[in-house]
């Protein structure tokens, strides 16, 4: 059956005006499996892989004040092979998720409640929220990987079937975080975890097995909310960044970050697999950074790309009410205002150099991830809009000349972070596509589209119409066919 509702979970949720429940971010309850489905343009016959992204998609009406990120996990997948699409879509099936269709309402209290709110006691380094699995995919050992970012479980699913495959055996009793990375020329996977219990940090290498490798304690000087983490060829990159959950508040179980703009940012460097002694510290300009691009080494130096926010504290934003105006301001980009940025450290002399890559405010972006920890020419950014946690395009950066091309989606269309498809046989960095779902809220559908990134300019070589029209989300992933094969093979050896 070209298009097949496989299942329809039941929402709670009341009517509402709430920012983050409502158009672009309007929740599913479906669950889909589709073939043929129309197609404008043609679907390339040279890729081979599928293109996963989450969605914060909340299933019960909220115990006080929702933020987005805290929505149930939902999965998206786009598998292309052979000129054919084939789509589905399922929430993972999360120890929470479980518990709240049992009773039928929500549990948990968001990060905007005091956590005696909470009916039940949560996960992660807050300890009070629900584990959603709803911030990260990735693709290793042949499956998908779903996390969240406040730390927790991580659930595995099919890759092509979304089939839910549990929870991963090796992961630790604090948890992973969110972004854990891929490191494709080896198959090992890095991950991250942190908390409110001391050394507040641990950083762990899986095999392309699937059997933990490393896991060491790296002790930060108190609590901290490092969001992603950053690899070269051979070391680690962790960060710790002056905005953290405030101290004196955290004492009466109160969780709100604040930035401390005399603390420096630092940097720690391991190799791959280091003891804690052997990390090197580089302090740098204070800031916050949610995503990185890349990382690679060049003599002496270690290079490292990533967003810079300008304003960690965002100025306030208009119109909003009273009770989401920090929520709104913080989902801003226009007022955390990251720039593409590089770092430079020197791991001879132990100092730090960096500046700016350019000047607009760009989030959410991605590279040919053959290119994951040695030096990349391109990278792939996601275009915020102006007041509201959506992305209204994409732009493609060549480090080399410096130039920048931007392709907007149109009016009321809001794409996903961007994933990089190279061709099969792919003859250069930039030889592939750039991957995509947009919510197109005039034509009231979604879609999947392809850019060639060799033609950027042009707009989409296909749009795939998606049974549904989908939420929002926020990360994405490309995996190949080919790698899924390989780790297959070799898990079943
Ligand atoms: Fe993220």
């Amino acid at each position: 059956m070209p298009v097949q509702l496989v299942n329809e979970i039941k929402s709670t949720i009341k009517p509402n005006n709430h920012p983050y429940m409502n158009e672009a971010w309007t929740p599913n309850y479906k669950e889909y499996n589709a073939t043929e489905m129309e197609v404008i343009g043609e679907i390339p016959q040279d890729i081979d892989g599928v293109y996963i992204r989450n969605t914060e998609n909340q299933v019960h009406e909220p115990i006080g004040r929702y933020h987005p990120f805290e929505g149930d996990g939902m999965v998206h997948m786009m598998h292309i092979v052979n000129g054919q699409a084939e789509y589905r879509n399922r929430f993972v099936r999360t120890k929470a998720f479980a518990a709240e269709q049992e009773v039928g309402h929500s549990l948990w209290a968001g990060l905007m409640e005091h956590p005696k709110m909470s009916i039940r006691p949560g996960w992660g380094a807050h300890e009070h929220l629900k584990d959603a699995s709803s911030t990260d995919v990735i693709v290793h050992a042949g499956k998908l990987l779903s996390t969240f970012y406040q730390c927790g479980d991580g659930y595995r699913l099919d890759p092509y079937t979304l089939e839910q495959l549990g929870t991963e055996s090796w992961v630790p009793l604090d948890g992973i975080s969110a972004h854990t990375s891929l490191v494709e020329k080896t198959g090992e996977l890095i991950f991250f975890n942190y908390s409110k219990h001391a050394p507040y940090y641990h950083y762990g290498v899986v095999g392309p097995d699937n059997k933990l490798k490393h896991y060491i304690p790296i002790e930060l000087p108190g609590p901290r909310l490092p969001h992603t983490i950053a690899f070269t060829s051979n070391y680690t990159i962790i960060n710790d960044f002056p905005l953290f959950w405030d101290p004196e508040l955290l004492k009466k179980d109160i969780h709100a970050s604040r930035f401390f703009p005399d603390i420096p940012s630092r940097f720690g460097i391991i190799p791959r697999f280091g003891d804690p002694d052997t990390i090197k510290w580089f302090e740098a300009d204070p800031t916050y950074v949610l995503h990185f691009i890349n990382a690679w080494e060049e003599g002496d130096e270690i290079v490292l790309d990533g967003y810079f926010q300008e304003s960690p504290v965002p100025g306030r934003y208009p119109d909003a009410p009273p009770e989401y105006e920090r929520m709104m301001a913080y989902l801003d980009m226009y007022l955390l205002k990251p720039k593409r940025h590089r770092w430079r450290f020197n791991m001879k002399t132990g100092q730090t150099t960096e500046e700016h890559l350019d000047d607009p405010y760009v989030e959410f972006g991605t590279i040919n991830h053959r290119y994951g920890g040695i030096k990349n020419r391109y990278a792939y950014s996601a275009i915020p809009a102006k007041g509201k946690f959506l992305f209204d395009g994409v732009a493609m950066h060549d480090n080399d000349s410096g130039r920048s091309w931007e392709m907007p989606f149109g009016p009321q269309r809001f794409g996903s972070e961007p994933a990089f498809a190279p061709r099969i046989n792919a003859t250069s960095e930039n030889d592939g596509y750039v991957a995509t779902f947009i919510t197109d809220l005039i034509q009231d559908r979604s879609e999947f589209v392809l850019i060639d990134a060799t033609d950027f300019e042009a707009g989409p070589v296909c749009q795939v119409i998606l049974p549904h029209r989908i939420s929002s989300g926020t990360h994405s992933t490309w995996a190949h066919g080919e790698d899924i094969r390989k780790a297959r093979a070799l898990r079943a050896a």
